[in-house]
């Protein structure tokens, strides 16, 4: 039973998230995918610590600012953020946990992405290349005894290498999702997805963190105008740089890129 304080404190933060939250796209519907929270122990070792840390109104990717409704795991390194399940980071990963099939993740940090292309129930197998055997040996500690985690690692495997020097077996992959940065927004972005690609033995489509910039910013040097902006130039910028970044048949990517161009604009106003 919740005490009055509970209750008041729950309507001020409930009044708050309504004064806050800007645009409210229906983003599970668009891309047919929950945005699932796992659970974490807290715990550190070496140069990273998982902690949590109170819960603050914070800028989505697409949406305005939102709160979460509950504390937030936060992945760092020497004390510099590498990952959190802030609303920002759930909505940027969205669009990528819903691809079906053989799953090939760059970068593991808090498996977040895996834990909803688990619950998403679109992956067979999920097979994650992280460079920091620290980072593994932590996220092990970290889910060690949740049960929702068992069933997501029957699916996972993961390898320590570097993403650009791993050399992977000969095998099929249906999607690759890339997120190896600290920052969003990575100008390397694209020229590491070709790297990253150009070793591999065979995949379908390839999709990269915080992508929807490197479409407008191809978008902007091709003189295509913002209102010219529409899905056929998400497949062309991937034509361009001859990287296979289709989604699937029958995704609405007119309604993805005007979102993408919101996108954008949070993270500059936030
Ligand atoms: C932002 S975190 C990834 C967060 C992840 N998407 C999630 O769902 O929690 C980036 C991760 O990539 C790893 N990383 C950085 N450079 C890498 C490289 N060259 N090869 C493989 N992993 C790398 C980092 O150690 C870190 O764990």
């Amino acid at each position: 039973m919740s005490t009055v304080a509970e209750i008041a404190e729950d309507d001020a933060r409930m009044l708050l998230k309504i004064m806050l939250m800007g645009n409210d796209f229906d983003l599970t519907g668009l891309f047919n995918a929950q945005m699932y929270i796992p659970q974490y122990n807290p715990v550190s070792l070496g140069d990273w610590e998982l902690k949590y840390q109170s819960d603050l109104p914070k800028s989505g990717y697409f949406n305005g600012p939102r709160i979460m409704g509950r504390e937030i795991p936060v992945l760092r390194k020497d004390g510099t953020i590498w990952m959190s399940v802030l609303p920002m980071e759930c909505e940027s990963h969205l669009p990528h946990t819903c691809r079906s099939g053989d799953m090939l993740v760059y970068g593991l940090g808090l498996g977040y992405v895996i834990y909803n292309m688990y619950y998403n129930h679109r992956s067979h197998s999920i097979t994650v290349v992280e460079r920091d055997q620290e980072v593994i040996d932590l996220f092990y500690k970290a889910i060690e005894g949740i049960e929702a985690w068992e069933w997501v690692m029957d699916e996972v495997e993961i390898i320590c290498a570097d993403a650009f020097y791993v050399d992977l077996p000969k095998v099929h992959y249906d999607h690759v999702y890339v997120d190896i940065w600290e920052h969003m927004f990575p100008k390397r972005a694209v020229s590491d997805v070709q790297k990253i690609c150009k070793r591999l033995h065979s995949f379908d489509t390839v999709s990269w963190w915080t992508m929807e910039a490197d479409v407008i910013e191809w978008a902007r040097r091709s003189s295509i105008k913002p209102d010219e902006l529409n899905g056929s130039s998400w497949l062309a910028m991937g034509d361009d740089n001859n990287l296979p970044v289709q989604f699937w048949d029958g995704f609405d990517y007119d309604t993805y890129i005007e979102w993408s161009m919101e996108a954008l604009l949070n993270q500059v106003i936030k």
